[in-house]
């Protein structure tokens, strides 16, 4: 059963300013609830595109998003070749080569499924092989990271991208075990972090995992890298007047999306001794929200996992 509670389900849609006739795209579709939400704004002439890598979300939106018919086209893909998935759609128009969409949303990370599907190794709480795979075919999973990569390599991912402190006494402990045995399984791994974090610290703040495992899933799926290209390339795409939603469950996300969005923003870039503007300071976006969105109270209380997530929306000039 694929059950995944849409988070911001209708800020985020609002955001995009569904037209019936327009082309928009759902870079992650998912439990494909925002999906669903924005086909059934769609006309006749209306179409959406939804992307996802990982089978299991597809073949399940199958099902859930039949009765939309041919407005909804699902492709299987990363989302980082966002543009060329786009060019090659014949209904998708094109502006000097340009693939043109009145609008693009991304709600990053896992759905609940993924994560609590343990066979996918990517939660600490179900003892499964480590895997952390979001596109099934793809070649670099957990235990390839954990089990073959440099101990400074494997300290930087949980330091960088998961934010724990204690990344370099982790990263030792797992080169220790693993001249022993290869560490094969979530559980494995969540007992040597467990072992490596100081006991005082093993008392407060969440499971001691939670960090190292959200460093380990970015850096299988390489998340980041995916996201700052991807938003680009939906920059790039989106038509006059159409408009990117963006939810992030991170900081990490959260910064690389305002930054982006923000280095389209226009500003006056000439010399500080003009004594007036000659640039005419025009940018490719405008910001909808300057401070994101966040689910509300009554949203929280439904959903938890919703408690991080940020939305921001911009619009193509
Ligand atoms: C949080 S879920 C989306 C939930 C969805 N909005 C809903 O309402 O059910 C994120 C989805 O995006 C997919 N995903 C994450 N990164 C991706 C990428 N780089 N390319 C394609 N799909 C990606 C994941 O496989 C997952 O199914």
């Amino acid at each position: 059963m694929f059950h995944h509670i849409t988070v911001l389900k209708e800020e985020a849609t609002e955001g995009l300013h569904v037209r019936e006739d327009g082309i928009y795209v759902d870079c992650t579709l998912g439990g494909a609830g925002h999906s669903a939400l924005i086909a059934s704004r769609l006309g006749s002439q209306g179409r959406l595109i939804a992307l996802d890598q990982d089978d299991w979300a597809l073949d399940n939106a199958k099902e859930k998003l039949a009765s939309f018919g041919d407005k909804v086209i699902l492709v299987k893909t990363n989302f980082r070749d966002l543009e060329e998935v786009l060019r090659a759609l014949p209904m998708v128009p094109q502006r000097d080569g340009i693939p043109q969409v009145d609008g693009i949303l991304f709600d990053l990370g896992v759905s609940s499924p993924q994560f609590d599907e343990g066979e996918r190794g990517f939660s600490y709480n179900h003892d499964a092989p480590l895997d952390m795979r979001m596109d099934q075919s793809a070649e670099l999973t957990a235990a390839e990271i954990v089990n073959t990569w440099p101990e400074q390599e494997i300290a930087r991912v949980l330091f960088q991208y998961g934010e724990e402190k204690f990344s370099r006494r982790i990263a030792g402990k797992i080169v220790e075990r693993r001249a022993l045995r290869p560490i094969h399984s979530t559980g494995e791994l969540a007992d040597i972090i467990k072992e490596a974090i100081p006991a005082a610290t093993r008392r407060t703040g969440g499971h001691p995992a939670k960090r190292s495992f959200q460093g380990l899933r970015i850096a299988v799926n390489d998340e980041l890298g995916a996201f700052e290209e991807a938003l680009h390339a939906a920059v790039r795409c989106l038509a006059p007047g159409g408009r990117v939603s963006v939810i992030t469950f991170h900081s990490l996300e959260d910064r690389i999306c305002k930054q982006i969005l923000n280095s389209y923003v226009g500003r006056c870039t000439c010399p500080p001794d003009f004594p007036l503007c000659v640039c005419g300071g025009e940018g490719q976006m405008r910001l909808i929200n300057r401070k994101p969105l966040t689910p509300g109270e009554e949203e929280l209380t439904l959903n938890p996992r919703a408690r991080s997530a940020k939305l921001r929306i911009a619009e193509k000039l």
